[in-house]
C-alpha cells in the first residue's frame, strides 16, 4: 500500500493541546488511521527560518515542519493567503487586497516548500495537499521531476468566476491547479465554480460533464468530497467530558439557565457580530426568555496580525459588551464571550449540554462544528442545530433549522423555536441528521479521495469525454 504524505499550511503537532480547526481534524484522522508523513508549517515564525525540516515521530505519523520567516510570514501567510485568497474565496471583497509582492512570496514559500519535501518522498508515495496555501504545489513539484500523484482537496469555498476575475493572476492559478492529478470540493457548487473558471480560462472544449478536466491530453479527476466527522470518537469524547471538571464548572456556572452554545474562530466570515444582534433581537421580542437563557460563545483568536481580524475583534467586543450592558441583571449575564480555546473533548462535553448550538456563518466550506454539535448529542434528548445555509454542512444537514445568516429577525424566530421544539421532534430531527453524518463520516471522506487519486484516471472513467474533440477545441482556440 502506498505510504499517505499530506501537506497543509497548518500541521497539528503531538504536543499541542488546543482543539483544532476542520482542516487539522479531517487530516489527523485521514493521518491517524492511515499513518505516514504529514508536511507543513510548525505554526512557528522566526529569523531566519528552520534551514531543513524539524522531524517529530508519534505512533504511525511522522510530522516534518517548517517554520517561516517573518517576512513570509507577513507576504505569504498574512498577505497573499489570509488578506487576498481567503476573502475572495469566501466571497468578501471588501476585504480582498492584492499586492504583487505577496503573491511572489506565495510563489516563493510554495517552492521553498516543495524543495524541503523532495528529499523525503518514496517511490511508492502519494500525495494529499491540502486547502488554499498551496495551490501551485504540484506545479513545483513537477518541476523538479515528481511524477507521483498528487491530490488537493480545498476546505474552503471555490468562488465563481464573476468573483475570481477580480485576482490579477487568477489564470496563472487556475492553471496550476490543473498540475494536480485529483482536485476536490466539499460541494457541487463549488466543483461548479471551479469548472467555469476552467471553462473561461483553459476554453469550453477542456471540460465534459463534471468528472475531469483535459489538459494537454492528460486528465485531471475533479469531484466532491464533503467533509465528515468520527461520530463514534465524538460522541465518546462528548460522553467522558461531561463527567470532567470543565463540563461540570460550566454546568454550575449556567445556574439553571439553558444553554445555547457556538463555537468558531474569530473570523469574520462566521457571523458572530449578526449573531450577536439575532440574539439580542431575539431577547427583546421574547422577554421570558430574558434570565432563562444564556448563550456561551466561545471564540478563540486567530490571524491576529491580520488587519480585518482585529477590526471584527473590536466590533464584536463593542456589540458584546452593549448587549450585555443593555439586558444583563445582577445574577444573569445575557453573553459570555471567551476568547479562548478548549481541548476538543471538553469542547464536545459544552455541546452536548447545550439544548441550542449557533452555526451561522456568512460563508464556510463545510464547517465541522456542525457536524461535531449533532454528533455530540444525547439521541435521547438531542439539543437543536441553528445552521447557515451558506455553510456547506447545510447540504447534509437539511433537518437543522436553517438560517440567512444576514437575517437577523429570521434568526432571532430560529432561536425562538429552537428553545421551544418538542422532544418528538428534536429526536426524529437529530436521528435523520445523525444518518447523513454516518453515510458520510470522516474516514468515508479520506477513503474516497485516497481511492481515487491512487487509481489511474482510465480505471475511474475520469474525463471519459471526447478527448479529441477537446484537442480539437484547444488548438481551434490557439489560432483563434
Ligand atoms: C480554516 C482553513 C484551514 C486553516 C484553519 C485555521 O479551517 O481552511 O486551512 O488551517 O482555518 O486557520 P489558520 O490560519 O490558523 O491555520
Amino acid at each position: 500500500m502506498s505510504r499517505i504524505v499530506a501537506v497543509s499550511n497548518r500541521v497539528m503537532l503531538p504536543r499541542r493541546g488546543n482543539a483544532p480547526g476542520g482542516l487539522v481534524v479531517g487530516v489527523l484522522a485521514a493521518m491517524k488511521s492511515r499513518g505516514g508523513l504529514w508536511f507543513g508549517w510548525n505554526g512557528e515564525v522566526e529569523d531566519p527560518c528552520t534551514p531543513e525540516p524539524t522531524v517529530h515521530r508519534r505512533d504511525n505519523v511522522t510530522y516534518a515542519t517548517l517554520s517561516l520567516s517573518s517576512e513570509e510570514s507577513r507576504d505569504y501567510y498574512q498577505g497573499f493567503c489570509n488578506s487576498t485568497l481567503w476573502p475572495l474565496f469566501h466571497y468578501f471583497l471588501d476585504g480582498f487586497r492584492f499586492h504583487d509582492a505577496q503573491y511572489e512570496s506565495y510563489l516563493a514559500v510554495n517552492r521553498r516548500f516543495a524543495q524541503h519535501l523532495l528529499p523525503l518522498l518514496r517511490a511508492d508515495d502519494v500525495i494529499w495537499v491540502h486547502d488554499y496555501h498551496f495551490l501551485p504545489l504540484a506545479r513545483q513539484l513537477r518541476q523538479s521531476g515528481v511524477q507521483l500523484p498528487i491530490g488537493m482537496f480545498l476546505h474552503i469555498p471555490f468562488p465563481h468566476i464573476d468573483s475570481l476575475r477580480v485576482l490579477p493572476v487568477h489564470a496563472e492559478l487556475i492553471d496550476s491547479m490543473l498540475d494536480f492529478d485529483l482536485v476536490g470540493f466539499q460541494t457541487q457548487s463549488d466543483l461548479d465554480a471551479f469548472l467555469a473558471a476552467v471553462r473561461v480560462v483553459r476554453g469550453p472544449g477542456s471540460v465534459a460533464g463534471d468528472d475531469g478536466v483535459l489538459v494537454n491530453g492528460r486528465c485531471v479527476r475533479v469531484g466532491v468530497f464533503p467533509i465528515g466527522v468520527d461520530v463514534d470518537l465524538v460522541q465518546q469524547e462528548a460522553l467522558l467530558a461531561q463527567r470532567g471538571e470543565p463540563c461540570q464548572r460550566m454546568i454550575r456556572g449556567l445556574i439553571g439557565k439553558r444553554l445555547m452554545i457556538g463555537v468558531d474562530r474569530l473570523d469574520y466570515s462566521k457571523g458572530l457580530v449578526q449573531r450577536f444582534k439575532a440574539y439580542e433581537q431575539f431577547l427583546e421580542s421574547h422577554p421570558q426568555a430574558r434570565n432563562r437563557v444564556t448563550y456561551i460563545q466561545i471564540a478563540p483568536l486567530s490571524r491576529s496580525d491580520v488587519h480585518a481580524y482585529a477590526a471584527i475583534r473590536s466590533e464584536l467586543e463593542q456589540t458584546a459588551g452593549r448587549v450585555n450592558g443593555r439586558l444583563a441583571e445582577t445574577d444573569w449575564t445575557p453573553i459570555r464571550y471567551l476568547n479562548r480555546n478548549f481541548p476538543h473533548g471538553t469542547l464536545m462535553g459544552f455541546m452536548r449540554n447545550a439544548p441550542v448550538g449557533l452555526v451561522t456563518p456568512l460563508r464556510d466550506g463545510m464547517n465541522l462544528v456542525a457536524k461535531e454539535f449533532i454528533a455530540a448529542q444525547d439521541p435521547s434528548d438531542p439539543g437543536v442545530l441553528i445552521l447557515s445555509t451558506l455553510a456547506g454542512a447545510a447540504r447534509e444537514l437539511t433537518e437543522a433549522l436553517q438560517v440567512n445568516p444576514y437575517d437577523i429577525r429570521g434568526m432571532a424566530d430560529a432561536m425562538e423555536r429552537a428553545f421551544n421544539m418538542p422532544r418528538e421532534e428534536r429526536i426524529q430531527r437529530h436521528e435523520s441528521m445523525l444518518r447523513a453524518l454516518r453515510r458520510n463520516d470522516v474516514a468515508a471522506w479520506h477513503s474516497r479521495f485516497l481511492e481515487l487519486l491512487c487509481q489511474p484516471a482510465a480505471a475511474t472513467g475520469g474525463c471519459s469525454f471526447d478527448a479529441e474533440a477537446s484537442r480539437r477545441a484547444s488548438r481551434a482556440r490557439r489560432w483563434s
